[in-house]
């Protein structure tokens, strides 16, 4: 299937790792320049030099910005190098890294500022950039697209992950009013919802569980699978393929979605 991505540019955030890595590359796969930052110049600068290899493309389809998202003239910058770099830009995905765990009532409030910060705060900067650059993209190639990272805490909370399901909640409650706000312009919004995936982060949330718990991290692993209809643990590169639909050209009539990419372990009729 062609998805009409070749020679369209994308600007990926949080992607030295992980989902945002896995979405790049399989972005620059389907013939994307791609954009890609992260908060430390070698770790971006080294995913970009593997994603050009992992990819097979040139050097000058992949641009590493340093940028923390929290920091809204920096991704203002960023969004204005990828413009300059690459002529324009037709899809946005919005990702950061996830808050500290924590119960509802074990994390202050200073916390959930941060974590809004990072996951909502950032989000929003990141559309405002971008919104003038992919009207422009709806405009002349009928191709805009922005996709929200969030995660499945936002349609299910996890008790432990309070701080999370917080922030998410808003980004979803952000989506849906800016795919009502910019459809007219012809600019779809869709959030990707990860369950338990195969990265940096559950490494980082299977050890602060196993500090509480005493279990190994097959047995947590074995856990959160059990949770799922489908009793594993997803693959970025899964993750990655639900960002690439979304993004593509054949997802023109697709906005304001919730979309779920977690085995199986929101257990919602709708
Ligand atoms: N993996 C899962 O199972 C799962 C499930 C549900 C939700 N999620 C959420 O999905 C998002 C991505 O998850 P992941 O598993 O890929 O996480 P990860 O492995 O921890 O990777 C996070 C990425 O974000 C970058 N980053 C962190 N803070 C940043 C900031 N302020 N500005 C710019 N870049 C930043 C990191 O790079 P630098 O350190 O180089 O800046 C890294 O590239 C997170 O919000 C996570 O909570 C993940």
């Amino acid at each position: 299937m062609d998805f009409g991505l070749t020679d369209r540019t994308a600007f990926v955030a949080g992607a030295s790792k992980g989902l945002g890595y896995a979405a790049a590359l399989e972005l620059a796969r389907e013939g994307c320049n791609v954009a890609l930052c992260s908060r430390d110049e070698t770790r971006i600068t080294t995913a970009a030099d593997d994603l050009r290899e992992d990819a097979d493309v040139p050097d000058d389809r992949v641009l590493p910005l340093v940028c923390d998202v929290t920091e809204e003239a920096a991704v203002q910058d960023a969004i204005q190098d990828t413009v300059d770099t690459f002529g324009g830009l037709h899809v946005l995905v919005t990702n950061a890294g996830g808050p500290p765990s924590g119960a509802a009532t074990d994390v202050e409030p200073s916390d959930y500022r941060e974590a809004v910060e990072l996951n909502l705060m950032s989000t929003i900067s990141m559309c405002e950039a971008a919104l003038p650059h992919l009207r422009s993209a709806a405009e002349t190639d009928g191709h805009a697209r922005i996709i929200m990272v969030t995660s499945v805490s936002a349609k299910q909370p996890i008790p432990t992950l309070a701080l999370s399901n917080t922030a998410r909640a808003g980004v979803q409650g952000y989506a849906k009013s800016l795919a009502e706000d910019v459809g007219p312009s012809g600019i779809t919004v869709n959030t990707v919802l990860p369950g338990y995936t195969r990265t940096a982060r559950l490494e980082d949330l299977a050890e602060d569980i196993q500090e509480d718990t005493g279990q190994s991290y097959d047995e947590i692993e074995a856990d959160w699978a059990d949770q799922n209809a489908l009793p594993r643990i997803g693959e970025p590169e899964e993750f990655a393929s639900a960002v690439t639909y979304l993004a593509s050209a054949r997802a023109g009539y697709v906005t304001g979605v919730a979309l779920p990419v977690d085995g199986g372990r929101s257990k919602h009729v709708l």
